[in-house]
């Protein structure tokens, strides 16, 4: 496994170990590495002949009070993480390798980047976008993976992609959850005991507006009152929001006719959290 702190570097490294028209994957991540990480690297494994995971903490994509600065950091465990699961390159370059001194180029997504968490989060989606957008440009991977968790960064995403011609194939993968529901992030960090508890309450509001369609419910409004109720439950959890979507347009959907997301976000304490079900008629 080499790692690669530079563009030069990785460039080299990807192009080497592609020659003879390898497959190349990639799994863009900020490190602080679960589960969840991994399962994305175990598909990358699975569909492509070279797997590339950066570790990069993206500041563009966290606002001036967010947790950037606090966010976990665990290179050496990624590491050794990543080395397990036979990874070919990391690629962990430096803030100003990535965003160079007097940059000012910006790839946004408009419309999708200012729904769900970027109604709350201004700004964030335009940072994950420009970030996603230089490490297809850098890795020109064949194959990118990226976690059903982050329902809305996928839609944006894939927007990108088709917009801009990038030949890549996005790959959605499913999202992995500790044995009691409660889905894997990095974020999970922050939380103490009694906030891991509270945090249930996330997974359970979706358990419980999955359950009650499939009962026969209907009504797009009552079943998102159902979610908001749930989440009230716990006075310690804020609901930021509670949205039932189409998952590609971000749009609120009039009945659940064909796929739909019903995506949550809230803070328990000062941590915001999220979570998602993709439901179907
Ligand atoms: P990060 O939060 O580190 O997540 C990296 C990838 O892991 C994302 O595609 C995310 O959806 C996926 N992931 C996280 N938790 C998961 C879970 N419980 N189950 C399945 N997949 C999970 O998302 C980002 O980083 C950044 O925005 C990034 C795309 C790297 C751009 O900076």
């Amino acid at each position: 496994m080499k790692v690669c702190r530079t563009i030069a570097d990785v460039r080299a490294g990807c192009r080497e170990l592609r020659a003879g028209s390898k497959l190349v994957g990639l799994v863009p991540t900020m490190g602080a590495l679960h589960e969840g990480h991994l399962s994305l690297v175990r598909a990358a494994k699975a569909k492509s002949d070279v797997v590339v995971a950066s570790i990069f903490v993206n500041p563009t994509q966290f606002g001036p009070s967010e947790d950037f600065a606090k966010y976990p950091r665990t290179f050496d465990a990624d590491c050794a993480a990543l080395e397990k699961e036979a990874v070919d390159i990391i690629f962990a370059p430096a803030v100003e390798e990535m965003y160079p001194p007097g940059e000012s180029t910006w790839v946004t997504v408009e419309g999708l980047s200012e729904k769900l968490d970027g109604l709350s989060r201004p700004g964030h989606f335009r940072g994950v976008t420009t970030i996603v957008a230089k490490l297809f440009h850098v890795i020109e991977p064949d194959l990118a993976f990226f976690g059903q968790k982050d329902a809305a960064q996928i839609a944006i995403i894939r927007r990108m992609v088709r917009d801009l011609n990038f030949r890549v194939e996005i790959v959605a993968c499913p999202i992995v959850r500790e044995p009691d529901g409660l889905a894997l992030s990095s974020r999970n960090a922050y939380l103490n005991s009694e906030d891991r508890r509270r945090a249930l309450v996330l997974s359970r509001s979706l358990g419980e507006v999955e359950k009650t369609l499939r009962a026969g419910e209907q009504s797009v409004k009552r079943l998102a009152q159902l979610g908001r109720s749930v989440i009230a439950q716990e006075p310690e959890v804020h609901l930021d929001y509670i949205a039932i979507v189409d998952p590609d347009t971000l749009e609120p959907v009039e009945a659940i006719s064909r796929r739909t997301l019903v995506a949550v976000a809230a803070y328990v304490g000062s941590t915001r959290l999220i979570d998602n079900v993709v439901l179907s008629p």
